[in-house]
């Protein structure tokens, strides 16, 4: 059983604030909402409805990704602090009306503590339902006055945090002549293709599904496509975007990894904590995951104050020199980026955080 609340001692990690279990039998809904931190804000993160093996699994993963969400959210700038959902279920099967409002319900009861948006499994249409029962909803359709698609700001924002690495690397921050390989080129990887095009890359991509190939290759016949990722992790790369799932760089593909940047929107892209420094050995940059895919985020945060996309799209710009600071962080403290960028999302944490003790 995953430990929620542990035994607290000096110099232990945080623990969650508050943990909901949901409950509603007629509808099939079970459901889990955690809460990590509130010290930026409002809980944000999205709602996992995924087929769990078993009730601690699905705590497991709600209490993981609910944790990242708090430190990707304090380096988007956000003012939100970190959440996530996860229902219990198949969503092909056990997605109805009834559930999705059932559980409209239980986040409406939070009262605004936790606001909750997509992820796997659940699309911008489930935010609509979602939103008749409940206010603290966002990433909703277009059509109903939400961001819409948040692939779009989070294909940008890995953009720009490329740009931050290549000017890192190799003094400039464009990516004009550089060859880069896109693994996954689906609601993300396609657009990421788009910015890279414009800007003069040359792009090598792989998808397991021919319809995405074929949606890239219809627009950009130049594309150069390659069987898979284990092919595209070894062929000639200056960067590698890895755009499908997490866990792309192992013990097996840093070895073989001919890329001097790594840079994409998937998510835990390292299978485990020591590729960090096997990265910086073998002297590639590794652009931490969940702060060059905020765009995402920033997109649907957006939406809570009303959606304006200008607005939200300047923001995501912010990814740039982020990415920077992580970077320079990184270099003056001797420890890896993804490390640099823990740290400078808890001295936001406690910093801003630490503000609400002054009362007003
Ligand atoms: N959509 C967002 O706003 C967002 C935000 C933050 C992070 N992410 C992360 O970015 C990644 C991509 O998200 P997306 O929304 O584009 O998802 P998606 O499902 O639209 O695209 C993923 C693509 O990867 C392909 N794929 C799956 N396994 C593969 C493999 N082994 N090799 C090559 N291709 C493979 C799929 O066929 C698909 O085309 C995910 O890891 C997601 O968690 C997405």
């Amino acid at each position: 059983m995953p430990n929620v609340f542990g035994t607290p001692h000096k110099g232990a990690e945080p623990r969650h604030e508050q943990v909901v279990f949901c409950q509603d039998e007629a509808s099939g809904l079970r459901a889990i909402i955690a809460i990590y931190s509130t010290a930026l804000g409002p809980a944000l993160g999205g709602t996992r409805f995924y087929p769990y093996r078993s009730e601690d699994e699905a705590l497991a993963d709600v209490l993981n990704l609910s944790r990242g969400m708090a430190y990707k959210n304090a380096l988007a700038g956000l003012d939100h602090g970190g959440g996530k959902a996860v229902i219990i279920g198949d969503p092909a099967v056990d997605k109805t009306e009834a559930l999705l409002r059932a559980y409209g319900r239980f986040v409406q009861s939070l009262n605004g503590r936790y606001y909750t948006a997509c992820d796997v499994g659940t699309y911008s249409e489930d935010m609509d339902v979602i939103a008749r029962e409940s206010r603290f909803v966002t990433g909703r359709t277009t059509a109903n006055g939400g961001a819409g698609d948040s692939s779009v700001l989070t294909a940008y924002g890995v953009f720009q945090g490329m740009r931050a690495a290549a000017e890192t690397v190799w003094g400039s921050p464009t990516l004009r002549g550089r060859r880069v390989g896109v693994e996954g080129v689906g609601k993300v990887g396609h657009r990421l293709v788009e910015h890279l095009r414009e800007d003069g890359a040359e792009v090598v991509i792989c998808d397991v599904s021919e319809a995405a190939v074929e949606r890239v290759r219809a627009r950009h016949p130049e594309v150069e496509v390659v069987a898979d990722s284990h092919a595209l992790i070894r062929t000639d790369l200056d960067v590698y975007a890895p755009c499908a799932l997490g866990g792309s760089l192992d013990d097996d593909t840093v070895p073989v990894l001919t890329a001097k940047i790594v840079c994409g929107a998937a998510n835990n892209q390292l299978a485990h904590p020591g590729i960090e420094k096997r990265l910086a050995d073998r002297g590639v940059l590794y652009a931490p995951d969940y702060v060059v895919n905020s765009g995402g985020v920033i997109q649907v945060a957006d939406e809570i104050g009303g959606f304006d996309f200008d607005r939200a799209k300047s923001r995501a710009s912010g990814i740039y020199e982020t990415t920077k600071r992580i970077f320079a962080l990184a270099a003056d403290e001797g420890v890896p980026p993804a490390a640099a960028a823990d740290r400078l999302a808890e001295r936001r944490m406690s910093e801003i955080g630490r503000l609400r003790a002054i009362l007003l």
